[in-house]
Formats: structure tokens, C-alpha cells, sequence
């Protein structure tokens, strides 16, 4: 379907080599270069960063932490804006002498809401080449941050339902932030999706709240049993939102995918309740073949569940108010998958069954449409708010962590990285989620019927069982593990032009070395030759990863480098990006030569 025969063929690359070092590592012939760091001047005026010397105020203004999805859209041919999401905080690697929450200064937790959120950007080619690096002179009419404290609306079914209302706001349709934005997407209409993921660490006081609520917070993570979970940031002693004990609905004020359009200063963004509340990774839209918007959703946690948008209404082109509304009308699903092998041959190994593959078919069930519940004793905003628990009422299919989810450009097809699931038993594992004690995660492929992403049906399979290829419960679409990359805990996704994959690493060090970002073609002879096109410095996940259309830049995100048990701004694992302290930065890679990426 599309695209050239053998898609891997221009991808020439030699892998880097799997290592632990204290660098960013790209392929022969690549170069890369800082585009922001954390701190960072982002509104005109911010004041220079300062390890030492950081305030709230400075933090408001500049770039946040543990910086995530990145978009990048051109303004002309040496501009562009970049989004970038900020999921984050390390406080013991921000602030020296950290303790905890209960000692924290005022101060440092200020600091720490101001860090989370977004920012946009403007950036600069430099010289012809395909690196980019930060606008620090001129009018950056665009430049902005999203904190934990921007202004922001509920819309759709649920805006203004009971469970949404708090003190502050009574009506049940303002509220204050974002957080924990981890991944996101870039609507047709251009603008930014970003996925609020686990929000349930920001609150104290679960055991306070009244005792019909605690099931459902339960079931998002929140503790329902202690007063100060440990490792509380205890950022209910500057805000008293964040103690459940006196604002019981806070928490269901946050877990939303938020709109944001990056070309209006101006705009109050969006939290979208039409696309369910849950541990948001994503959200990556495409069109149907009618021009309804499909927004593909994965709850990262283990034993959580894929999920799609459908809108109601249809994509115009160049009517942007009338898109805007896309999201508040449409049909929530959750994700069924069903192998097509006896379930006696899936033994929890990830040993393939007697046909060769895990494969199978699936369908979407309706949870939701518009101001009508499809999940019995669920109104429609409680299937919005408490979507886990509707979810469960269904028989969706409990995953391996579903985080970026993203449709092929070139063949169409939908790809989940599915990270991993150590959680998982013999007795749990199934075709989609064969492995148990799943350590290093899997890449599920899904075929809507008639390649139409408002279909209701689809068949899937895993192209991709990720780890040491020597491990014999690995599967690289069959190409010869001799010459594959290690790889593990698949995160982000991305595609080049020619539709290869292109999958960004989370592994917390489970193959011992960096994570990194990895290429595999999807067709044709290189079919399964997965390589590492480049790694992150030690303590680091790459994130981002984006492709520029003209194929010269990628950019990633580097997060939380240096992330390492017992690091401390007195001990430091990592030093990137300046041999000082770690720095949660942008980067840009490009050939040295002006060849597309890959090549
Ligand atoms: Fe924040 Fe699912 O990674
Ligand atoms: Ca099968
Ligand atoms: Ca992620
Ligand atoms: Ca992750």
C-alpha cells in the first residue's frame, strides 16, 4: 500500500553501538546540537538560568523540565516554532540537599509547579543546515509557557458535571494547570494535543476523602490510605488543591488531553473531556476516510487499555473555529483484542504459536457518544471521568502499558508501543501481550477494516518483541537477529517519509546500557532490521522523537538525564549537556552532509 518497495533501503546508517556513556551518541556522520535547556529564556525579558540561583519567578518564564513531546511547525524556511512538553520534576536533582516534600522550601515547590506544563518557542536554522537552535533576540511573538498554573477550560459532555467542581470553581468548568504532560499530537487543524498521564503523585489526603469516592481514585493511582503518600512533592503546603482531604474533586480535574493552539498567545486551552480522563500518554489524530477526526489513545499503566476518538463532525480545511469544536462531539472506544491461536499455546514465554505470529483480530467498543453511556450504571460524563472503570465493565483488553500510538502515514496501519509489564503472569499473557514478567515491551500493529480509522473492526499483530535479540522470546519481524540493535521498553513513535518506524527508548537501564532512538522498516527486504540511530546520556529516555517533513532534522527530547538512584545535583551521574549539572535539553541532529535522515 504506498511508498517504496523496499522502504529500508535508504536507511544506510550504521548503529551505535550500545554503551553507557555520559553523551548524546549519533550514527557516523551526524551531528547534533542543544536547541533549549531547562531554563532557558522563553518569554522575552526571562532572566539567564542559575543552578543556584533559581526562583518561581525565573521558572515561570523560562523553559520547564523533563522536557517530552516535541512539534515542530515552520513558520518559513529558517523558522519554526517548537512545542514542548514538560512532564515533570526531579527535585533531587534540581535542588541541592533535597529531602523530600515535608522539608522542601516554599520556595523549591513553587519552583517545581512552575517547571511542569509546556512551552513554545521559536527556533532558528543554523547556517543551511539541518540543526536548530533557539530565537534569544527579537519581538518571539509566540513564545510561552503553560504551567501548573495557566488558566484552562473543561469542554464537552463532562464540563461543569458535579464530580469536576471544586471551591474555586463551583461551576465545575475553570480550572488551573496541567500536569504530568508526557506525549502528545498535532491536530489537522494544527494544533497541539498533549496527554496528561500520572497526575495521581501530585495529591495528599486520599484517605480523607469521602469513602464513596476512594474506588475510583484508587483505581487512578491516588492512595486512598495514606495522608502523605511517600514521596510526596507536598505541594499542599503552598496550595491547599492538592490536599484531597478538604478539595475531594481535585484529582478529577486533571488525567484530560488538552488542546492548545501554539499560533494564539492568547489562547485558554482546552481540556477535552469528550477524550475520557486516564494516565494520558498521547494523542495522535488522523482523518477517516469521510474526514472525521480519529484520535488514538493509550493509558499508560500496566494493565490498561488502548482507546479511540471518533468526531462526530467532519475536518474543513480552513474553517480553524469550526475544528475546534471536533472534539466535543464524537464516540469514545476502547480497544478488544483477540489472537487468533489457540490461548493454550500462548504459555507466557512469548514462544510463537503453532500459525508463527502473534496476530488476531479486534474491535472497538463504544463507551461513549456525545451525551449517551453505551456502560451500564455510568451516565455519559461518568464514563468521561472515571473512564478506567468504565472501561473495565466491557471486556477491554488489559495491555502492556499502551503509550505512543500513531497511524503510518505511508501504509496506513496504527502502531502502539506497548512498553512493558513485569506485572504480568503466565496465566494473564495473551496473544497481544504474550510475555509474562514483560520486561522489555512489544510494538503492536493494528489494520482498521478497510484501512478507515473510523472503523469499528481491525486485525492486528506484533512486528516487534523487544530486548537482547539473543533472547530467544524476542521477534524482529522476522529479519535475522544477528544484525538487529538491542532494544527495550518502546515509548515514542515516529515515521520518515518512506513510512520505516522510527521508536524512541524508556528502560530504566533493563539492557544495562542508554536508551536510544531506533529505525526499522516496516516493508520490504530490511523488513525488521532494527537499528540505533542514536542514544541519550546516562539516566536519560529519549523522547520527542520528530522527523522534519524536508527528512533533515530529528529532534529529541532528552529527559530526566542523570536520573539514576542516589544521584544529586553533590553527586551527579550526568553532567549533560554542559559538564555542569544535568539539564533536561532539546536536541537537533542532522547529516553533516545535507543527507535525509537515516541515510
Ligand atoms: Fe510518561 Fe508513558 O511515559
Ligand atoms: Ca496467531
Ligand atoms: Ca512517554
Ligand atoms: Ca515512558
Amino acid at each position: 500500500k504506498g511508498g517504496p518497495a523496499d522502504p529500508g533501503a535508504r536507511l544506510r546508517f550504521s548503529p551505535v553501538a550500545p554503551n553507557s556513556e555520559d553523551a548524546v551518541k549519533v550514527a557516523a556522520g551526524y551531528e547534533s546540537s542543544i536547541v533549549v535547556r531547562w531554563g532557558d529564556p522563553v518569554v522575552p525579558g526571562a532572566p539567564a538560568f542559575s543552578f543556584d540561583g533559581q526562583t518561581a519567578a525565573a521558572q515561570e518564564r523560562q523553559f520547564g523540565y523533563n522536557n517530552d513531546y516535541v512539534m515542530f511547525m515552520p513558520l518559513t524556511r529558517d523558522r519554526a516554532l517548537l512545542w514542548v512538553n514538560h512532564e515533570y520534576t526531579n527535585e533531587e536533582l534540581m535542588f541541592r540537599g533535597y529531602k523530600g516534600g515535608d522539608t522542601a522550601t516554599e520556595e523549591q515547590i513553587k519552583i517545581a509547579l512552575a517547571a511542569h506544563g509546556g512551552s513554545i518557542v521559536e527556533i532558528e536554522r543554523i547556517g543551511g543546515s539541518g540543526g536548530w537552535r533557539l530565537v534569544t533576540k527579537g519581538r518571539r511573538r509566540y513564545n510561552r509557557r503553560i504551567t501548573a498554573h495557566t488558566e484552562m477550560r473543561f469542554t464537552g459532555p463532562a464540563a461543569g458535571h458535579e464530580l469536576l467542581r471544586t471551591a474555586a470553581d463551583p461551576a465545575g468548568h475553570h480550572v488551573r494547570g496541567m500536569l504530568n504532560n508526557c506525549s502528545g499530537g498535532v491536530t489537522p487543524w494544527n494544533t497541539i494535543l498533549t496527554g496528561e498521564e500520572n497526575f495521581n503523585q501530585y495529591f495528599v489526603g486520599g484517605n480523607g476523602v469521602p469513602e464513596a469516592d476512594k474506588p475510583a481514585l484508587a483505581r487512578y493511582g491516588v492512595s486512598t490510605t495514606a495522608a502523605i503518600p511517600s514521596g510526596s512533592r507536598r505541594w499542599d503546603r503552598v496550595e491547599e488543591r492538592f490536599d484531597l482531604a478538604r478539595h475531594p474533586h481535585e484529582a478529577n480535574r486533571f488525567g484530560w488531553v488538552v488542546e492548545i493552539d501554539p499560533y494564539d498567545p492568547d489562547f485558554v486551552p482546552r481540556k477535552r473531556t469528550h477524550l475520557g480522563r486516564f494516565k494520558h500518554e498521547a494523542a495522535n489524530s488522523t482523518l477517516s476516510r469521510d474526514g472525521r477526526a480519529v484520535i488514538y489513545l493509550g493509558d499508560d499503566e500496566r494493565f490498561d487499555y488502548i482507546y479511540k476518538f471518533v468526531s462526530a463532525g467532519r475536518y474543513k480545511k480552513g474553517s480553524h473555529r469550526h475544528n475546534l469544536t471536533l472534539l466535543d462531539d464524537g464516540t469514545l472506544y476502547v480497544g478488544r483484542f483477540t489472537g487468533d491461536s489457540p490461548p493454550s499455546e500462548i504459555d507466557g514465554t512469548g514462544k510463537p504459536p503453532s500459525d508463527g505470529a502473534f496476530d488476531g483480530s479486534g474491535e472497538w467498543i463504544p463507551l461513549v457518544s456525545g451525551d449517551r453511556s453505551f456502560v451500564p450504571g455510568f451516565t455519559a460524563a461518568e464514563v468521561l471521568i472515571h473512564t478506567r472503570l468504565a472501561a473495565d465493565k466491557v471486556g477491554a483488553t488489559k495491555m502492556d502499558r499502551p503509550e505512543d500510538i500513531e497511524r503510518n502515514p505511508v501504509n496506513g496501519a496504527i502502531y502502539v508501543a506497548l512498553s512493558n509489564n513485569v506485572n504480568r503472569t503466565p496465566a494473564q499473557a495473551d496473544e497481544a501481550n504474550p510475555r509474562a514478567n514483560n520486561k522489555h515491551g512489544q510494538v503492536l500493529e493494528i489494520v482498521e477494516r478497510h484501512d478507515d480509522a473510523a472503523s469499528t473492526s481491525f486485525s492486528w499483530s506484533l512486528p516487534l518483541v523487544c530486548g537482547d535479540p539473543e533472547d530467544p522470546s524476542t521477534f524482529f519481524a522476522g529479519f535475522d537477529k544477528s544484525r538487529v540493535s538491542p532494544i527495550s521498553s518502546p515509548d515514542n513513535l515516529a515515521f520518515d517519509s518512506d513510512g520505516n518506524l522510527w521508536i524512541s527508548s524508556d528502560s530504566a537501564r533493563a539492557l544495562n546500557a542508554n536508551d536510544g532512538l531506533y529505525a526499522m522498516p516496516l516493508a520490504g527486504r530490511e523488513r525488521g532490521h532494527l537499528r540505533a540511530f542514536l542514544t541519550v546520556p546516562i539516566g536519560g529516555e529519549t523522547c520527542g522523537p520528530l522527523i522534519t517533513k524536508d527528512q533533515k532534522t530529528v529532534f529529541v527530547a532528552v529527559q530526566h538525564p542523570g536520573e539514576v538512584t542516589g544521584a544529586s545535583p553533590d553527586n551527579p551521574v550526568s553532567r549533560w549537556p554542559d559538564g555542569d549539572q544535568a539539564r533536561p535539553s532539546v536536541v537537533s541532529v542532522w547529516h553533516g552532509r545535507g543527507k535525509d535522515i537515516g541515510a
